[in-house]
């Protein structure tokens, strides 16, 4: 089966790549190179550089490679940056993310598999966060991804061509080869290992009077690993839907702080700061459905695998890629 995966030289693409040719798919990558690596493209998958709102591009790609399927990571997914600057947003992931849905099924892609987040559902109003749960994104990243969604729909029931949007929150982790390697860096997890390792000098955190048993945010981390195996289930599975990628749980920045001074035998310095705005108290999406309907069952859920395995190759990598 020859696969397409967009933002493939990209953190979660990077090691959804390595995990399709260990199973012996045919993998083409397209990344427009923004924010990606090309050391992070594995050396048996075809490298594109190009942009996904290219139609003549993507259709050379589809023509060529023969692709069966799609599997879509590229765009942008900063929450801060979308909300000054919205147009980016709403041009690169949905007037660019249309181009290649529209390319896909002119050129008869029979599935698309979205890399979509549970930023859709907004302020939760029940935890863990269901797939029925009301959306109302807060930001205009959560909503280009909403718009992919609804567009996706519509494209199955005229096109027929079948789709699995996947949400979820916080990638976390690395395979042996690839990790995490972005400029700037908002994710908890390397924020804290680079306070470890002394690139940053103490972690800030945000609030410590959430009603949550230590006081700091609950978030839902999940392995990019498991995240990789989600996409390639949802690959195999016929129909269409959305399903929730969750751990159930979630851990709060506290017990990350902890799980990384375990890891690494390093004290991290911590700065109480105020609460931000707009940040509750508990996000974590359920996985009920996609452990039943696509059996996925994630292999890393404690945060010690997380942590470690991203430490690991931190110590291996410690500027990264460096290749910007
Ligand atoms: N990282 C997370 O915690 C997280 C959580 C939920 C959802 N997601 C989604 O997963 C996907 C991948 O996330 P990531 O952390 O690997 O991001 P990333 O920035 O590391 O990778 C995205 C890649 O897409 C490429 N790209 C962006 N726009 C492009 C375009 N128009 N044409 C071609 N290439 C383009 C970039 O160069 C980059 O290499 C994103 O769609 C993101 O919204 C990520």
């Amino acid at each position: 089966m020859n696969i397409l995966v967009t933002g493939g030289a990209g953190y979660i693409g990077s090691v959804t790549v390595e995990q399709l040719i260990e199973q012996d798919y045919r993998v083409v990558v397209i990344d427009s190179m923004e924010r990606g690596h090309k050391k992070a493209v594995h050396p048996d998958a075809t490298l594109v550089e190009g942009n996904i709102g290219s139609k003549k591009t993507v259709a050379d790609i589809l023509r060529n490679y023969d692709i069966d399927a799609v599997m879509h990571f590229a765009a942008d997914s900063l929450v801060g940056e979308s909300m000054e600057n919205p147009a980016k947003y709403f041009h690169n992931n949905v007037t660019c993310g249309l181009t290649l849905m529209h390319t896909a099924a002119e050129h008869g892609v029979k599935r698309f598999i979205l890399s979509s987040t549970a930023a859709t559902y907004g302020e939760p109003n029940e935890i863990p966060i269901p797939e029925t749960h009301p959306n109302a994104p807060t930001n205009p990243y959560g909503e280009s991804k909403l718009m992919l969604e609804k567009i996706l729909k519509w494209f199955y029931q005229s096109y027929g061509m079948q789709y699995t949007a996947l949400r979820y929150f916080n990638a976390c982790g690395a395979s042996k080869r690839f990790g995490e390697d972005h400029d700037p860096e908002t994710h908890l997890i390397p924020l804290v290992l680079d306070a470890a390792t002394g690139k940053r000098k103490f972690i800030s955190v945000f609030g410590d009077d959430y009603p949550t048993p230590d006081g700091t945010c609950i978030r839902d981390y999940i392995h990019v690993i498991d995240l990789a195996k989600a996409h390639i289930l949802a690959l195999n599975t016929d129909g269409s839907g959305i399903f929730n990628l969750g751990n159930g749980q979630g851990f709060s920045v506290k017990e990350v702080i902890a799980a990384v001074e375990l890891v690494t035998g390093k004290k991290i310095a911590v700065k109480i700061a105020p609460r931000r705005a707009g940040d509750p108290a508990r996000l974590v999406a359920s996985s009920e459905k996609a452990q039943k309907e696509l059996g996925w069952k994630p292999l890393y859920p404690s945060l010690e695998d997380m942590v470690g395995t991203a430490w690991k190759w931190k110590c291996a990598n410690p500027e990264g890629y460096k290749d910007k």
